[in-house]
């Protein structure tokens, strides 16, 4: 959720960090602050985004040391006050905090019985006054005080801390947020995501739960919650400046967008070939077997990870003949959850960071799973806690909305279906070859609807002010309904809900008249004379609808007030290409909204708080 940045070293600080802030943005936006020391500690911070602080710094901030903010509310709503940094009563320590601290109202009275004044709505603030009283204790002892304080705290954070009186170094601390430390040449960073460092350093150490570090410019210690000292492993950040860039686009989400040709070339580079119709992926080859016998397969995720979880389900079922459950990982962790060993779940998350997969990961890991995930984030905490797994590799996704994600998730779910079916013996030899040989014409496929994006907008100008929308699919096409009807309700706030066709029958279709557009993703094959009965349905009542549909099929685009085609493919893989459009729609929807497409209102891209 929120973004943390800190600098220490030659340039001027406020410089490095309001640059860093604006990678950030994405992951919350609705108030950001700096803290900086150049002789004593200085703080400007407000609602509003990174823009907006800059603006406040045009005077400049000297000073080669400085922590930074941007903020996605949890405590206390976006105003002045709540914004990060926090200051300890005597102000001399400034706090930006990631996470929640769950018993802040407790800490806060015994502090306030203690003396100290508060000026804030957050749970943050508690956090300075804190090491204010342990450093009351031993002045001298910064790190003593940071160590004391964390171990009365309950809940989770990503925390830097700077100290007027210790003006070389920036303290972090780590609990369920992620963090990593860069490493310039005599220079260091720390931030809550590597694209906030990707310019000035590709070496970086990420933080594991517990651990506290402190940065100088000349190096750096990391240190265990025992306070014993640790050696960290040095990761090389492979992140390059085009890709967190919006290069020409006007927004990341349609650069993004664009990117899925390159996306899913990337994430089968390597993995496939098309002559020998075979698989390989190196991530899951030591636990295939285990794989291959499984009990039954668990998907866990959240948002559109979740929607590629349920493409995945009808995939694995259908390929390798592996039952399979698709859970929201919030809802699985709260409801005692049947599963031990014997089962395998696989976790999906583009962040690698989402709390509530992580939490559902660790509690089927304590059971006794075997825990795999399909990340996109090299080096995230999903990604690093789970047994084994396949990276997507579509590149940093910046856009709150997730595109190239979903694809990319959608292919490696592809692949391990394939994979695995081949292993388990439930798939024939042509049709394996088949489905490897058409996912290789995927990204070429892509291009080819993106051709048509034109199209597209120009049925988006038609229902820019439509109150409500209406998503239909059937099998491969459902989980694609769901996702378009997302996309559209977190970037144009338009209402919109995404169905079964035929579940439609009861209920939805009380909605339908003459002002209700219905999007009718009819692309499969086996399911086409059912879905052409659900869309007369939708005619009968006069609905508005927009089909999306494979070339040539006469019996949809008779029915259909607009049809966008996609090239004919496997119904397995329609979901790659169907989806394309309905992101395009959101997109143009939004735009002429006027709404900001890269940041909707209360979203964050990474929900790192459950
Ligand atoms: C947030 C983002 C979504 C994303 C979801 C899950 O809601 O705005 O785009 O699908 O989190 O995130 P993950 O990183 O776990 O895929």
């Amino acid at each position: 959720m929120c973004g943390i940045v800190g600098y220490v070293g030659p340039k001027k600080a406020s410089e490095v960090i309001i640059k860093g802030l604006k990678r950030l943005e994405y992951r919350g936006y609705d108030s950001a602050g700096i803290a900086t020391i150049n002789g004593s500690l200085s703080v400007k911070k407000g609602k509003g985004k990174v823009a907006k602080l800059e603006s406040l710094l045009s005077s400049g901030v000297e000073g080669g040391i400085g922590i930074g903010h941007t903020r996605w509310a949890t405590h206390g709503e976006p105003n002045d006050i709540n914004s990060h940094p926090h200051l300890s009563d005597d102000g001399k320590i400034a706090v930006v905090h990631n996470g929640i601290i769950e018993n802040y109202n407790t800490l806060k009275k015994n502090l306030s019985d203690r003396g100290y004044s508060f000026y804030s709505e957050t749970d943050t603030e508690v956090v300075a006054k804190l090491i204010e009283s342990f450093l009351e204790e031993k002045p001298e002892d910064l790190k003593r005080a940071v160590r004391l304080s964390l171990a009365q705290i309950n809940g989770t954070y990503g925390l830097a801390i700077v100290h007027e009186d210790f003006p070389d170094q920036i303290m972090v601390a780590r609990k369920g947020s992620p963090l990593l430390l860069g490493i310039g040449e005599g220079e260091m960073l720390i931030a809550s995501d590597a694209s906030a460092v990707a310019e000035y350093t590709d070496k970086v150490v990420y933080l594991d739960d517990g651990e506290l570090a402190i940065i100088r410019k000349d190096g750096y210690e990391v240190h265990s919650s025992q306070d014993e000292a640790l050696t960290k492993e040095v990761h090389e950040l492979a992140m390059s400046l085009d890709e967190i860039e919006k290069g020409g686009f006007p927004h990341f989400m349609l650069k993004e967008i664009f990117e899925q040709p390159k996306a899913i070339s990337d994430c089968l580079r390597g993995r496939i070939n098309p002559a020998k119709g075979t698989i390989t992926l190196g991530g899951i080859e030591s636990v295939l077997d285990q794989l291959a016998n499984a009990r039954r397969i668990i998907i866990a995720a959240c948002g559109t990870s979740w929607h590629s979880g349920l493409v995945g389900e009808y995939l694995f079922e259908s390929l390798a003949e592996l039952p399979v459950e698709v859970e929201y990982a919030s809802e699985f962790r709260y409801r005692a959850p049947l599963i031990g060993e014997g089962d395998v779940m696989i976790v999906i998350s583009q962040s690698g960071e989402t709390a509530d997969t992580l939490a559902a990961l660790r509690e089927a890991k304590q059971k006794g799973a075997l825990v795999l995930g399909v990340v996109n984030v090299v080096g995230s905490s999903i990604a690093r806690e789970t047994d084994a797994g396949v990276y997507i590799h579509a590149g940093p996704e910046i856009g709150v909305a997730s595109t190239k994600a979903f694809t990319a998730q959608v292919t490696v779910l592809t692949l391990m279906a394939i994979k695995l079916a081949q292993h388990r013996g439930t798939i024939e030899d042509k049709k394996a070859a088949e489905l490897i040989r058409e996912l290789d014409q995927i990204p070429g496929k892509i291009e080819h609807v993106l051709k048509n994006a034109s199209g597209i907008e120009h049925i988006s100008n038609l229902f820019t002010y439509a109150p409500n929308f209406l998503y239909l699919g059937r099998s491969y096409g459902f989980p694609v309904a769901l996702e378009g009807a997302l996309k559209l309700k977190e970037i144009s706030y338009i209402h919109a809900e995404g169905y079964p066709a035929a579940e439609m029958k009861h209920g939805p279709i009380a909605l339908i008249d003459d002002m209700m557009p219905v999007v009718v993703i009819a692309a499969t094959d086996h399911t086409n004379d059912k879905m052409v009965s659900n869309i007369e349905e939708v005619k009968a009542r006069k609905g508005r609808i927009i089909a999306i549909t494979v070339e040539g099929n006469k019996e949809v685009e008779n029915l259909a007030e607009f049809v966008t085609e996609v090239p004919e493919t496997i119904d397995e893989l329609t979901p790659l290409l169907t989806v394309i459009p309905l992101q395009l729609l959101s997109y143009y929807i939004a735009v002429n909204r006027g709404c900001n497409v890269d940041q909707p209102r209360n979203l964050a891209k990474s929900v790192t708080v459950e």
